[in-house]
């Protein structure tokens, strides 16, 4: 794929807010600081068009970013990330609502993508929270981020136990990336994955 522009759009406190558009939507979640705006930076080849922090709560809207690329036209969505610690409870709360209302009422969200920290075991938040996701029959992949933190050993064996976590709540696994911002490790495979979405998407909009 090539990314032909990209260009932020909006930032909404509610899922009521965001763009009415009905492009096919990829949204990028998961635990606070585990690399969800750089992510989206890589991708897009843009440093500085996500914000990003090393410290957590960073984002705290939805960020609709869209992207034109040779066939199609898509959102990339940047999401405040959940399981923050140092924010009070009832901004928690708001936190969740906000995430919750979102991934449950935007219908063109095609696919989300949820981030694990490459160096550690599925928590029993991202389990928690990817169990809900299933439940709810919302279609999303798990990314592996900041795999150049983690030696290629020792990330074999946190892969094996996540795959077996994943495999007591769901008969198969997900699609699975592995990827590093800082070493752009994973960009081609993401955005293969989001052409094949999007002809997907198209095909069953013509029939
Ligand atoms: P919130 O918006 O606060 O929820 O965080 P986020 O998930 O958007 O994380 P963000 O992209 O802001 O990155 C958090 C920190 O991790 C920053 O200091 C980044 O530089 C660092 N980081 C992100 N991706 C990578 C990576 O692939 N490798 C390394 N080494 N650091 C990374
Ligand atoms: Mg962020």
């Amino acid at each position: 794929m090539v990314i032909k522009s990209v260009e932020f759009i909006k930032s909404s406190s509610t899922y009521k807010e965001c763009p009415s558009d009905t492009i096919p939507e990829y949204a990028f979640i998961g635990r606070s600081n585990v690399g969800k705006s750089s992510l989206i930076n890589m991708l897009a080849q843009r440093k500085k068009l996500a914000k990003t922090s090393s410290t957590p709560g960073k984002t705290q809207l939805i960020n609709h970013f869209s992207v034109e690329d040779e066939n199609y036209k898509w959102f990339l969505t940047d999401l405040p990330g959940y399981g923050y610690a140092k924010v009070s409870k009832s901004s928690r709360k708001e936190f969740h609502k906000l995430i919750t209302n979102y991934i449950l009422n935007r219908k063109q969200l095609v696919n989300l993508f949820i981030l694990i920290d490459s160096r550690h075991d599925l928590m029993q938040i991202d389990k928690d929270f990817i169990e809900y996701v299933g439940e709810n029959q919302v279609p999303f992949s798990i990314v592996f981020t900041k795999k150049d933190k983690v030696k290629s050993e020792k990330f074999k064996l946190i892969q094996k136990e996540n795959e077996e976590k994943l495999l007591s709540v769901f008969s198969e696994l997900p699609p699975i990336f592995v990827t590093s911002s800082e070493k752009k490790l994973g960009r081609e495979e993401l955005l293969n994955y989001i052409a094949e979405v999007n002809a997907i998407v198209q095909n069953q909009t013509n029939e």
